[in-house]
């Protein structure tokens, strides 16, 4: 059957980004069908919700999507961005964020040691719960005596399935990391629950680590870490800093996952870039590469596998944008992955 595939660039650099991505995908020639949808400040600005509940269900409809970003500094809303991406996350239950680490050039890592830069690991962030559901609130606001509140919600079921995914994405070796040291009322449900799973995988070689003893060792020596999987706020963090260890932003993807219903959002881990969107410098290869994840995720590994070495190889030969040392613009270095695909 042909994969649907709901298309949902965004805003700014996601505008630029995905049509990369989408050039890519039709160079393999999966035969994948494209719908394109429009979300984010355009249609807000006119006066129409971000998403509209129609949208919503479509792209909820589709096999897969692929997601640019949301944010345009003319939408005053700080919580705009949040609130579209999100609801996606939410509402689709999409639980397990997946953010791979992989070093493809040498030159790319911050890392003065040549030993220690073969990053190659994956975070599996949890996606659903912690402090992003958003429970609290604001009192007296305005006043010297405001109160605000955000909780942080973790469930049994939240904190099982994520441990569990991390359990089956780790080869060897899986770190589990929080901060139950400090915050010891979610940190004992995630210890209590990582001591069961452990203890049923005995082929993994475990670690727990604290937050930021986690951070300080990912800078240390990231050659270290095979799988970690962590709560919703920490993946965040972590999964910039990972992102800064192969190259920066413009080169991270990221799945939305739910393995039970199959659904999946794809989107890079960058955010809209307003400082250096719409001068056509924006990189793709974080919005390729989530492509390249969500055509393992629809079954083509194979194709899946040919994306990421285009992508290496393209690097390698420098044919890239300027945050990666190249002199290409960003439709010219989706270019440069397309042609390696298209023989
Ligand atoms: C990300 C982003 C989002 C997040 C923002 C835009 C809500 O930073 O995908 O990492 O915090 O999850
Ligand atoms: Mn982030």
């Amino acid at each position: 059957m042909t994969k649907h595939v709901a298309v949902v660039p965004g805003d700014l650099a996601g505008r630029e980004v995905v049509p990369e991505a989408v050039k890519v995908l039709r160079a393999l020639g999966l035969g994948y069908e494209f719908e394109e949808f429009e979300v984010g400040a355009a249609p807000l600005l006119r006066g129409e919700p971000a998403m509209s509940e129609e949208t919503f269900r479509q792209i909820a409809g589709a096999d897969a999507i692929l997601f640019g970003a949301i944010g345009d500094p003319r939408v005053p809303d700080v919580g705009y961005a949040a609130q579209v991406l999100l609801r996606m996350r939410f509402e689709l239950d999409l639980y397990a964020n997946l953010r791979p680490a992989r070093l493809y050039d040498d030159r790319l890592s911050p890392l003065r040691d040549p030993e220690r830069r073969s990053v190659d690991l994956l975070i599996v962030r949890e996606n659903t719960e912690g402090l992003y559901v958003g429970a609290g609130g604001r009192f007296r606001r305005g006043t010297e005596h405001e109160v605000a509140i955000q909780e942080d919600v973790n469930t049994y079921r939240g904190v099982t399935r994520i441990l569990e995914c991390g359990f089956r994405h780790a080869r060897r070796r899986l770190c589990m990391v929080d901060k139950s040291n400090a915050v010891h009322h979610a940190g004992g449900l995630w210890q209590e629950r990582w001591a069961e799973l452990r203890a049923r995988h005995p082929e993994i070689e475990t670690r727990h680590l604290y937050v930021d003893a986690a951070a300080l060792e990912l800078v240390r020596d990231p050659t270290q870490f095979e799988v970690i999987v962590t709560g919703n706020l920490f993946g965040d963090i972590l999964s910039d800093l990972t992102a800064a260890l192969i190259g920066g932003m413009g080169l991270a993807p990221s799945a939305n996952l739910n393995f039970e219903t199959g659904q999946g959002l794809f989107e890079p881990v960058h955010g809209s870039a307003p400082t250096i969107a719409g001068k056509g410098i924006v990189n793709p290869l974080g919005a390729i590469l989530s492509a390249g994840m969500m055509v393992a995720h629809l079954g083509e590994g194979e194709a899946a596998k040919r994306i990421e070495e285009a992508v290496a190889a393209a690097i390698r030969a420098g044919e890239c944008t300027r945050d990666l040392g190249g002199s290409l613009s960003t439709a010219e270095a989706g270019d440069a992955v397309a042609r390696r695909l298209a023989d």
